[in-house]
């Protein structure tokens, strides 16, 4: 089969890190019989040195006509003493927004060769750790209405949250939809003992549940679900959450898995089309230096042969062969530890490649 696929390398780690990605999806490529054809696209800091703008026409338009967009990161200190929405940063929310990619899929995974990395005792992730978070993209308080004012305790900004029913459905659809095939329980988190949007959210969530009988609905304070992440991380299955909870709680599941240098991530519109990219940053202070660990790219790039073509063993391949890499005791800086052995981000793609 053909494919187009729109690559946004971005800032920092970004370009390295997609590169190795863009490497294995080459070979599968070559294993399976498939061609993938790849446009490199600017979007973020990049974009502003060479264009003046963060996010550039071109890259909405040609990434809208792809298959599917893989993204690395972007931002960095250059461009840090920028304005909220001229800032590498709003790249990325005006492609989630321009893209219609309401739902993102953040993996916490605990991955068996890397039991050692868990911050948590022992015992909390015994039988390993699988979480998914489910975070709606596209409304909420990162896309309110906002502005500033003066008021008698001098000038105030504001940022207001809101959602519609339609917009909470779709994301709780997709939360329970990703639970039927995991472990059949999803947990709602929201503040509905303070927030009116946090009630709303509540309420739809409930009455999408009652198409998901066999689906366990939990409702969970997000003051809570931060706390219980790292109290009993093993009671969750998919946490389904609005925009900013779900950042805040993305990031903290990652951290229990002890490797956000090994975390994909997957943003979904309507239909097949999807961006991915890895949890992590632009990590600045370490690139180009064959530090980064490129495996949440890589498994970035199998989420999308997964949900956005379709490739489902080529997916696996993949993740395969990461798993086959890390039994060997080949680590990245991020994850060494006693008894395993270094390798940079080229080898680390070269020996990924070598167990596809
Ligand atoms: C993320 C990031 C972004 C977000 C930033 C860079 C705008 O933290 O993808 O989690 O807040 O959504
Ligand atoms: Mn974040």
């Amino acid at each position: 089969m053909e494919f187009r696929i729109a690559c946004i390398p971005g800032d920092g780690i970004g370009p390295e890190v997609t590169e190795q990605a863009v490497r294995v999806l080459k070979r599968i490529g070559e294993i399976y019989g498939h061609t993938f054809h790849f446009e490199t696209l600017l979007a973020g800091g990049c974009a502003i040195d060479a264009t003046g703008k963060s996010l550039p026409e071109e890259t909405v338009t040609a990434a809208k006509a792809a298959d599917a967009v893989l993204l690395g990161a972007v931002g960095g200190p250059k461009w840090d003493g920028m304005s909220g929405d001229t800032r590498p940063e709003a790249a990325l929310l005006g492609l989630r927004k321009a893209l219609g990619l309401f739902a993102n899929l953040r993996p916490a995974l605990l991955f068996e060769q890397l039991k050692g990395a868990c911050p948590l005792k022992e015992e909390l992730v015994s039988g390993g750790l699988d979480i998914l978070v489910v975070r709606e993209l596209t409304g909420g308080i990162y896309f309110g209405e906002r502005g500033t004012k003066q008021t008698d305790m001098g000038l105030a900004a504001y940022d207001i949250e809101q959602y519609a029913e339609e917009e909470v459905r779709r994301i709780a659809v997709t939360a329970f939809e990703m639970a039927m095939k995991r472990n059949k329980i999803v947990t709602s988190v929201d503040k509905a003992n303070v927030l009116e949007s946090s009630r709303l959210w509540r309420r739809v969530v409930t009455e999408v549940s009652a198409s998901y009988p066999e689906v366990t609905l939990n409702h969970m304070y997000v003051d809570n679900a931060a706390m219980q992440l790292v109290r009993n991380p093993k009671q969750f299955d998919v946490i389904v959450t609005a925009n900013l909870f779900g950042d805040i709680l993305s990031d903290e599941a990652s951290m229990i898995t002890g490797s956000i240098g090994m975390l994909p991530s997957a943003s979904l519109a309507v239909g097949n089309f999807g961006m991915y990219e890895p949890v992590h940053g632009s990590a600045p202070d370490i690139a180009g230096k064959n530090l980064a660990n490129p495996m949440a790219s890589i498994l970035s790039a199998a989420m999308m042969l997964r949900y956005s073509l379709g490739l489902s063993k080529e997916a696996d391949a993949i993740e395969n062969a990461i798993r086959a890499v890390l039994a060997e005791g080949w680590r990245m800086p991020d994850l060494l530890t006693e008894g395993t052995k270094e390798m940079g981000t080229k080898e680390a793609g070269d020996r990924i490649l070598s167990k596809l």
